[in-house]
């Protein structure tokens, strides 16, 4: 029931016929077909439901439908780490100093090994950064160990006069796909790390996938075979692992930095990689940018934005800031309309904004304007109390977190761009963080303007103090050892919650183990 790969829902056609219009239209006729996204979540919960119903019946049952890996018992695999034939160069620690320890001394959600990968799936991909894409170097942006490049003094004109000096140094121009790079570089130095696999409960594969898709992702030139080569070999490699056939999968996880409709093309002319769809991936707990919300395994963190204090004091000086901001803007939106498609959703809110007068900023993002987090749309979320996020070619948007950054309260039309997203990182209400408008209601002629100005001047207060709050688990910290102290910012929160849900397996298992021993000497 559970680890199916595809939505049930979706199954049959839904992804399967769109080319460059990069599934957009497929899921807005499914949405518009399926008028009522309660419904959505109606099947979301369900299944939800089903999972804990499903480990909680017979034990005859559950064993049937769905067979635990093998299970795990580290004391009888006494095999080392394999090394592979294409030994070439290991990833090595770049600095000497060591791993700082457990602050609770022990890892006891478990400890996480880092595989040895191949230069080709990583290294190889970010040292050649001038072909990821076929109009520019990536090398700045990939710089940094994925943070881009500093702002300098000389970049007054982009970060703007509002950021206090001593606040500058914490802004970076980070490319949004950058999350591979920024994952690997940290969870080298993990507090549980271990360099023995024996020991280890989860296995991360630092394979750079949104990288070695986006090369061959803008030409004719390249076909499904390009766009699946790393892939392929990745899996070939994996499987070869004893710790990976030994729980086939289960407790092995990835960082993929795109989103996850990249990777899951289903025909050979359409846009992306398959690599989610080839069946070694099943098991695989993956991190992304935007999950499908009907995936088990899919887990969605935050994009990476332009913020990355250095410890928790630049945090909270920072928070300081956007809580003292004077915001004399009702609500901004930063976007553009897109001349190519019928009823365009965003031309709409282009034109609720512009007759909001001056209760509402317009960022016009037309032709690329806004890719580097310019200045403009930085300063607009500090000034204003809410901030428009439709769904943009997917259904996520950098710009969701730009805006909480800056203490802007988001509004959402989709339930898909936050809520089925970020449950690790976001809080559990989401009245409390974000305002929800339905698009439909939006199409029907409801003034966003007038939604928003019924909230009272305490409401909003309550909303924004609940987003600054949050700041923290939005972050990556420009530190490969995070924030410092007890503060977990993005990367701490994703691979806590990776251990603890790897260790929620294990303690279903065993628990089932030990009910099918105590049943059959029942039985007897
Ligand atoms: C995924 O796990 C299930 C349950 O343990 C197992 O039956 C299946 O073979 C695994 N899939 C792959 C591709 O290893
Ligand atoms: C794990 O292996 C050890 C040593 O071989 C054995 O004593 C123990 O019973 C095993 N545990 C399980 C759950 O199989
Ligand atoms: C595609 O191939 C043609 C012919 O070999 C070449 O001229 C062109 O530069 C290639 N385009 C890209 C983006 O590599
Ligand atoms: C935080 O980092 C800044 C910049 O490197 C440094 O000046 C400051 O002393 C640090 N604060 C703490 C508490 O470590
Ligand atoms: C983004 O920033 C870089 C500087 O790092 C600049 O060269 C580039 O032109 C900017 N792009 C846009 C679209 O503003
Ligand atoms: C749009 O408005 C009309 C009339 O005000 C109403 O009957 C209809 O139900 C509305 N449709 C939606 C989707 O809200
Ligand atoms: C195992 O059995 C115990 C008592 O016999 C029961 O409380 C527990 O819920 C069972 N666990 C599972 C996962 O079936």
């Amino acid at each position: 029931m559970l680890p199916k790969t595809d939505p049930p829902l979706l199954k049959s056609k839904s992804f399967s016929d769109h080319s460059s219009s990069y599934y957009y239209s497929s899921i807005q006729t499914f949405l518009s077909t399926h008028p009522r996204s309660w419904i959505l979540l109606c099947i979301l919960s369900l299944q939800i439901f089903l999972l804990f119903c499903i480990y909680s019946l017979p034990v005859s049952f559950s064993f049937h439908h769905f067979p635990p890996p093998p299970l795990v018992n580290t004391s009888t695999i006494i095999t080392t780490p394999q090394t592979t034939t294409t030994t070439a160069a290991i990833i090595k620690e770049e600095d000497e100093t060591p791993i700082p320890a457990p602050t609770d001394g022990k890892c006891s959600d478990g400890r996480v090994y880092v595989y040895e990968l191949p230069r080709m799936f990583n290294r190889e991909l970010s040292e050649k950064c001038d072909e990821l894409n076929p109009w520019n170097s990536r090398c700045e942006a990939i710089s940094n160990n994925g943070l881009g490049r500093k702002y300098t003094s000389n970049d007054g004109r982009i970060i703007g006069k509002v950021i206090p000096d001593k606040l500058k140094s914490s802004w970076y121009f980070t490319d949004q796909f950058a999350s591979e790079i920024i994952y690997h570089n940290r969870i080298l130095r993990h507090k549980c790390r271990t360099f023995d696999p024996t020991s280890a409960s989860a296995y991360y594969l630092p394979f750079y996938a949104g990288l070695a898709v986006g090369k061959y992702l803008w030409s004719d030139n390249y076909t499904s075979v390009h766009r699946d080569y790393h892939s392929v070999k990745l899996l070939k490699w994996a499987q070869k692992q004893v710790y990976f056939k030994r729980s086939k999968g289960w407790d092995h996880f990835i960082m993929l930095g795109r989103i996850s409709w990249d990777f899951r093309r289903s025909k050979d002319n359409d846009w992306g990689s398959s690599f989610i769809y080839m069946p070694a991936m099943h098991n695989i707990t993956r991190l992304l940018i935007e999950r499908n919300p009907w995936d088990y395994f899919d887990i969605g963190v935050p994009y990476p934005t332009g913020f990355h204090p250095k410890n928790e004091s630049e945090l909270t000086q920072w928070q300081g800031f956007v809580r003292s901001r004077v915001r004399k803007t009702l609500f901004s939106f930063a976007g553009a309309r897109r001349g190519t498609i019928k009823n365009d959703f965003r031309g709409l809110l282009l034109d609720q904004c512009k007759d909001s007068g001056n209760r509402c900023k317009l960022v016009d993002c037309g032709g690329n304007r806004c890719v580097n987090g310019s200045s403009a749309i930085l300063e607009t979320f500090l000034e204003s109390d809410f901030c428009l996020q439709p769904r943009g070619d997917s259904f996520t948007r950098r710009s969701i977190f730009d805006c909480m950054i800056a203490g802007s309260i988001p509004v959402f039309f989709w339930h898909r761009s936050a809520y089925y997203q970020y449950e690790w990182f976001l809080p559990s209400e989401p009245e409390s963080y974000s305002v929800y408008i339905d698009r439909k209601d939006v199409i029907n002629g409801t003034s966003i303007r007038g939604v928003l100005e019924k909230f009272s001047k305490n409401e909003v207060r309550k909303m924004r103090d609940k987003v600054i709050e949050y700041i923290p688990k939005f972050v990556y910290a420009d530190s490969r050892d995070g924030l410092g102290s007890s503060t977990q910012d993005a990367f701490d929160v994703a691979i806590d919650g990776v251990l603890k849900r790897f260790k929620a397996h294990r303690n279903m298992w065993d628990t089932k183990e030990e009910n099918t021993t105590i049943r059959r000497k029942l039985l007897k």
